[in-house]
């Protein structure tokens, strides 16, 4: 039983999603098939929690409006790109409602929560208690400013809304008043002992280093109740009297939309094949032989390995997860991602962007992938990945091997012959076996990366074999020995394109066609074998496998990132509602101040930009030029005011088009509590281009 997060439904996929929490357990369970093993993948759209009622509020819709957008959006994507679910579900669905609602009874009547009445934050405006990302404020931890209800995401430390000083309402503004209310909470701290042996005795040895430690110090930090419920609309309704107003804790309700969408697979599936198949779920959940694996992101690992197996455990009769592959997190062009800077590349763009590039971007996504620690995903790696090792290495490979059996024997696969293989010919054929063991642990492993690189090797091998053989010169004197070294070639392209199969799935697809081969009849344990293309076949016309990516074409994307990335100071200005979560260093070296170039500069003209209510085209005097600065003060400076005035200019800021407008430079605001934006200048007048330092 593989899952893969549920991902909020408040958004794209982003290629950090999928780096992270999607195509590893992809690889993995193709692999899995490939071996003949009986796997399940199950996948769905997270519709609950306050991330999808604050987005739904943001964009003016309702939450289920919301939600059908952007699951929609999602689901397609994955469709597209290839994601082998067994089943994408959503937390929407009836079945997943009654699905968490009878866990949640069935905990209840086993006297498994504690109920507790406290004072609890409210938003005495908007009617509304804050839980979460509804309520903001510093972090007691790094005073992170805006730290959330349950989150630093500056420190990673987990929060309560108690915690955080200073604490205002994300919807209002305005700091929360107390008010009591009852919630029922999953008290931890009693599982402790269950949870230490469980994990940091029984999971030492078997879980990834950065999962294992994550738990360990947070069983070490102590363990505390938490609330299972929310005072919220929308959500599963608790199940029990009196509760109109009350919803699960989406944490307690999505990770049991693993279960419910299994279940569903099988009413669908028992449906469509007109049979009785309502209790084939409680095999991959209810089953000690049944392997259970949650594909994650790390930022998901206490609620994967804590919480909700002791959910599972006080339940009862649930299997526990075995392991918790959870990988690290992927930058872009060296920041992190984000998606309210919409520093982001989007799936459902990429797949317009580069129609039939799935492959290519799966091959550099594992080959960069964060297993260990975070990585970067850079449009330059991209394109060097592409062209200098799947072109240059394997799609030359391939299609060397086609050509010259074309040219030289009008694609009939010539015979091997045994009397004539040499040492380096059986040292080859040895090293697809090796290569097949190798992969098998690695992937077992969870260790995708190096999988993928050992099979490259066997690529790199095979190159290597005809370069030296050079049958392009033997077949004017050997004939026979030349179709024999073409054939090697081939059984080595088959055993290539099996192995590659979990990681590049449409390229094995097109090879298997090119050499004749039906994949449907060709299971993982075939690798190895030097007959998988017979003598006598008729070889298909040789296809290029890896288009080359031009220069253009990255840059473009670049620019693409650089042009929409929001603004910070303009997106703060847009609401109440905090949309950045990128926060600098504390502190940074004298050298990283010295990298800014702040000078002085007069305004000389300043216009309102069109269709842009918050931004000012200004003309500013540097002394020895008047430059273009697009700034986001229109609602706190009339254009009129701003001119004359001193500013201070980030001088060698890159240029950006903001709406078509090049900017050059950012001017300096200093914000009040209130959001009020007042220019930063000197005190007393200082000529144009005066340096800052
Ligand atoms: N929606 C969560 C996120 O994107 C993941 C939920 S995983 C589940 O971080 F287990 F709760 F389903
Ligand atoms: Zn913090």
């Amino acid at each position: 039983m593989v899952t893969a997060a549920l991902p909020y439904a408040n958004g794209g996929i982003h290629l950090g999603h999928l780096a992270g929490a999607y195509l590893p357990p992809d690889i993995y369970v193709r692999y899995r098939r490939l071996k003949g093993d009986d796997v399940l993948f199950i996948c769905g759209s997270d519709e609950h929690g306050v991330p999808i009622t604050l987005g739904a509020r943001k964009e003016g819709i309702t939450p289920l409006q919301f939600v059908e957008k952007y699951h929609t959006l999602m689901k397609k994507s994955f469709e597209e790109f290839g994601i082998s679910f067994d089943h994408y579900s959503r937390t929407s669905n009836q079945i997943h409602h009654e699905t968490a609602q009878q866990f949640f009874l069935d905990l209840y009547n086993k006297g498994v929560f504690t109920e507790q009445t406290s004072m609890q934050y409210y938003d005495e405006k908007e009617k509304i208690f804050l839980a979460d990302r509804y309520i903001m404020g510093s972090c007691p931890n790094c005073g992170n400013e805006k730290a959330y209800g349950d989150q630093c995401e500056r420190c990673g430390t987990s929060l309560s809304p108690d915690e955080l000083k200073n604490p205002v309402s994300v919807l209002s503004g305005n700091a929360p008043v107390k008010k009591e209310t009852k919630h029922w909470y999953l008290p931890l701290d009693k599982y402790e002992p269950w949870l230490r042996e469980w994990i940091l005795e029984n999971h030492k040895d078997d879980w990834k280093p950065n999962v294992y430690g994550q738990c360990k110090s947070w069983i070490d930090g102590g363990l505390h109740p938490r609330a299972m419920t929310r005072d919220l609309d929308w959500g599963v309704k608790v199940p029990l009297p009196d509760s109109e107003h009350k919803v699960l804790y989406v944490w307690f309700d999505a990770p049991i939309g693993y279960i419910s969408a299994t279940k569903e697979y099988f009413q669908v599936k028992g449906e469509r094949l007109k049979v009785k198949s309502d209790d084939e779920w409680k095999k991959y959940w209810m089953n000690s032989d049944s392997r259970l694996l949650h594909f994650i992101g790390k930022d998901n690992i206490v609620f994967h390995c804590i919480i909700f197996p002791t959910i599972l455990h006080a339940h009862g009769e649930f299997i526990l997860p075995d392991n918790v592959p959870a990988n690290e997190f992927l930058n872009l062009e060296g920041d992190k991602l984000s998606t309210s800077r919409n520093w982001a590349v989007w799936l459902h763009e990429y797949l317009i962007d580069f129609p039939g590039l799935q492959d290519t971007l799966r091959y550099v996504l594992t080959s960069s992938a964060p297993e260990t620690k975070d990585n970067d995903f850079t449009w330059k790696d991209f394109q060097a990945r592409n062209n200098s090792e799947l072109a240059a290495i394997y799609g030359n490979l391939v299609n060397r091997s086609l050509v010259l059996t074309h040219k030289f024997f009008e694609g009939v696969v010539p015979p091997m012959k045994d009397a004539l293989l040499d040492a380096s010919e059986r040292e080859l054929i040895y090293q697809i076996s090796l290569t097949k063991k190798s992969v098998e642990e690695s992937i077992e492993q969870f260790r995708f990366r190096e999988a993928l690189s050992e099979a490259m090797n066997l690529v790199r091998a095979g190159n290597k074999y005809l370069t030296e053989k050079e049958p392009w010169k033997l077949i004017n004197t050997d004939k026979e020995k030349t179709g024999h070294i073409l054939n090697l070639c081939l059984q080595l392209i088959g055993n290539i394109s099996l192995l590659m199969k979990p990681f590049l799935p449409d390229s094995s697809k097109k090879i298997f066609k090119m050499i004749s081969i039906d994949e449907n009849n060709l299971p993982w344990n075939e690798i190895g074998k030097t007959d998988l293309v017979k003598p006598g076949t008729q070889l298909g016309a040789a296809e290029i496998l890896f288009r080359k990516i031009e220069d253009t074409e990255v840059q473009k994307q670049i620019d693409k990132l650089h042009l929409n990335k929001k603004e910070v100071v303009i997106e703060s200005k847009s609401g109440n509602i905090p949309t950045t979560n990128h926060e600098p260093p504390t502190t940074i070296t004298f050298d990283d101040f010295s990298k800014l170039e702040l000078r002085v500069g007069t305004v000389v003209k300043a216009e309102k930009v069109a269709k842009a209510d918050k931004l000012l085209q200004l003309s500013v005097d540097m002394g020895n030029e008047v430059r273009t600065i697009v700034s986001g003060i229109a609602e706190h400076y009339s254009p009129e005011e701003m001119i004359g005035k001193q500013v201070s200019v980030v001088a060698n800021l890159a240029p950006r088009k903001i709406k078509g407008i090049e900017s050059k430079g950012m001017i300096l605001m200093a914000e009040d509590a209130d959001g009020k934006l007042r220019i930063v200048s000197p005190n007393e007048n200082v000529k144009a281009g005066s340096k800052i330092s």
